[in-house]
């Protein structure tokens, strides 16, 4: 039996190609090595995005993002989490089980509160929607980023809370932490990342792409001076896309010196395009098509209800809430 992995996904504007790296690609390839379930995490989006015409372009605009870039329905769940309003009920009978010392504990609220996002109760909640997800499709690995170990030992806590209260209704989630995902380097060399400003977008418009690679920042060395390939981002980026021996190649001659940074920026420029152009192609069709991305999610959404709707009832008679 397949390992049944899940993980929601916040729609937050254009990818770039640290979110691919980082993320996305893993993603793809959990889908033939076991059951995945992928969705938007809209609900969650919620609490900070709130503005209507906003939330539903950047919902749909993530679904043909996720599609294209190698999300197939035939092969994993995927959908639109606010599609399964079953989620939301669970949401409130485990928020009746978690003590609050457990939600205050949380960091990624307190990050959020003194960036200056306002807190409001969804907010403060957020871990308990989470868990929501995560249990009321069973999911066994929850693959997940350092700032979201939190939440998913959380919802372990809460879990055998409830199978200790009402009896064994849920799967004990194991999260699954990447430690040594690289961060992927900005233009500027700091981590890539929207709220910085030095993102490469994996769409957009082909002289944007070719403008932002142009603009890497990098020492000031001429062409015939030797480089350090470990210090230069335009070699983090390259070694990405290229093949062990087109790696070695860029590092030999970064050292032997000959090789100026605006020609290496052109052969990193070449392979984001190349690997790039297919999606792209996806990309373009889906976005011709909107329905067909609807009747996608449209599909996804009662897929997954089948599995949500049967833990939910469950979930009803364990508690006496099915009278
Ligand atoms: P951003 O930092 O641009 O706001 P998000 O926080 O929305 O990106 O990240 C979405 C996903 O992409 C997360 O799983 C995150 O780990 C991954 N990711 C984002 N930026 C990078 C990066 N520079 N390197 C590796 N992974 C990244
Ligand atoms: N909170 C996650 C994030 O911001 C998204 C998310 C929502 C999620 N529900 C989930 C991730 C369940 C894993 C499992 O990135």
């Amino acid at each position: 039996m397949k390992k049944r992995v899940l993980s929601g996904i916040q729609p937050s504007g254009k990818l770039h190609i640290g979110n691919y790296f980082g993320m996305i690609k893993r993603m793809v390839e959990y889908q033939e090595s076991s059951d995945l379930f992928l969705f938007i995490a809209n609900l969650h989006s919620l609490t900070t995005l709130q503005d209507g015409p906003q939330m539903k372009a950047m919902t749909l605009e993530a679904a043909t993002d996720l599609l294209a870039l190698g999300a197939d329905p035939e092969k994993c769940h995927f959908w639109v989490q606010s599609d399964v309003p079953e989620v939301a009920e669970l949401t409130w009978i485990l928020s009746c089980l978690t003590p609050m010392g457990l939600m205050e504990r949380a960091h990624s609220y307190k990050d959020k509160i003194a960036k200056g996002i306002k807190p409001n109760l969804g907010l403060f909640s957020y871990p308990a929607l989470m868990t929501a997800d995560i249990l009321i499709n069973q999911s066994e690995i929850v693959p997940v980023g350092k700032d979201q170990k939190q939440h998913v030992e959380m919802a372990r806590d809460i879990a055998i809370k409830f199978n200790n209260q009402f009896g064994d209704v849920f799967t004990i989630p194991e999260p699954d932490i990447v430690e040594d995902v690289a961060v992927i380097p900005g233009t500027d060399g700091q981590k890539m990342s929207k709220s910085y400003g030095n993102t490469i977008p994996i769409f957009g418009e082909s002289s944007v792409i070719k403008k932002t690679v142009m603009g890497i920042v990098t020492d000031s060395k001429g062409v015939e001076d030797k480089k350090d390939p470990n210090k230069c981002t335009i070699y983090a980026l390259y070694k990405l896309f290229a093949t062990s021996e087109e790696r070695v190649g860029m590092a030999d001659e970064y050292r032997k010196g000959g090789l100026g940074y605006g020609d290496a920026k052109k052969a990193l420029l070449a392979k984001i395009q190349e690997t790039f152009e297919p999606f792209r192609e996806k990309r373009a069709k889906l976005e011709a098509n909107p329905k067909k991305v609807e009747d996608i999610l449209e599909e996804g959404a009662k897929k997954v209800r089948k599995i949500t709707l049967k833990t939910l009832e469950e979930v009803r008679k364990a508690t006496g809430l099915r009278y």
